[in-house]
C-alpha cells in the first residue's frame, strides 16, 4: 500500500512537470479567454496574410506529413503531435518558432487565440 502510494506520487509530480500538446492548448486558450476553434485555425494555416508563404508552404497542408522549407529546402519533421510525438513539448521550441513563423508568414506574432485555434486543428489530424 505504501509502496504504491509513492509510486502514485511519483506519476503525479511526473505528470505536472511535462509538456503536452494539450497543456498548450490549455494555456493558449486561457491566455486567449476563449476556446479555440479548430475548423478556423486550419483555414489560418493553409492561408496567405499578406505575405507569399502560408504555413502550409513549409509544413504542406497535410501535417502529419514531412515538409519542405521554402528556402532552404531541408525536410521538416511532420507538425502534426499524431506524426511526431515530440511536437508541442517544449516551451522554448513552441515559442520560438511560432514567434518567427508568424512574423515569416502573417507579419507579426500569433495572438494567443490564432496559437489556440492553430494547435486545436493540429490535435484534430489523425
Ligand atoms: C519558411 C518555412 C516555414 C513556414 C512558412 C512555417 N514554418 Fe513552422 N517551422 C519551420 C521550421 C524550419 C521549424 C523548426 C524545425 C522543426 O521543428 O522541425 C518549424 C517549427 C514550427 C513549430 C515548432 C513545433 C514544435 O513543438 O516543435 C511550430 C509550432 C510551427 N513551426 C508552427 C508554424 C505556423 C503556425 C506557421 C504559420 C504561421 C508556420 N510554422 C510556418 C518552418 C516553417
Amino acid at each position: 500500500m505504501r509502496h504504491s502510494l509513492c509510486i502514485l506520487a511519483i506519476l503525479v509530480s511526473a505528470g505536472a512537470m511535462a509538456q503536452t500538446p494539450r497543456d498548450f492548448l490549455t494555456r493558449f486558450e486561457k491566455e486567449a479567454a476563449a476556446p479555440a476553434v479548430a475548423e478556423r485555425g486550419g483555414r489560418f494555416f493553409d492561408a496567405t496574410h499578406g505575405n507569399d508563404w502560408s504555413c502550409s508552404t513549409c509544413h504542406t497542408t497535410r501535417p502529419t506529413q514531412p515538409g519542405r522549407h521554402a528556402k532552404t529546402d531541408k525536410t521538416i519533421a511532420p507538425l502534426a503531435p499524431a506524426a511526431n510525438a515530440e511536437r508541442f513539448t517544449s516551451p522554448a521550441k513552441v515559442d520560438k518558432w511560432f514567434r518567427r513563423n508568424c512574423n515569416d508568414v502573417v507579419g507579426r506574432e500569433c495572438s494567443a487565440q490564432e496559437k489556440a485555434d492553430l494547435l486545436a486543428w493540429l490535435l484534430t489530424l489523425k
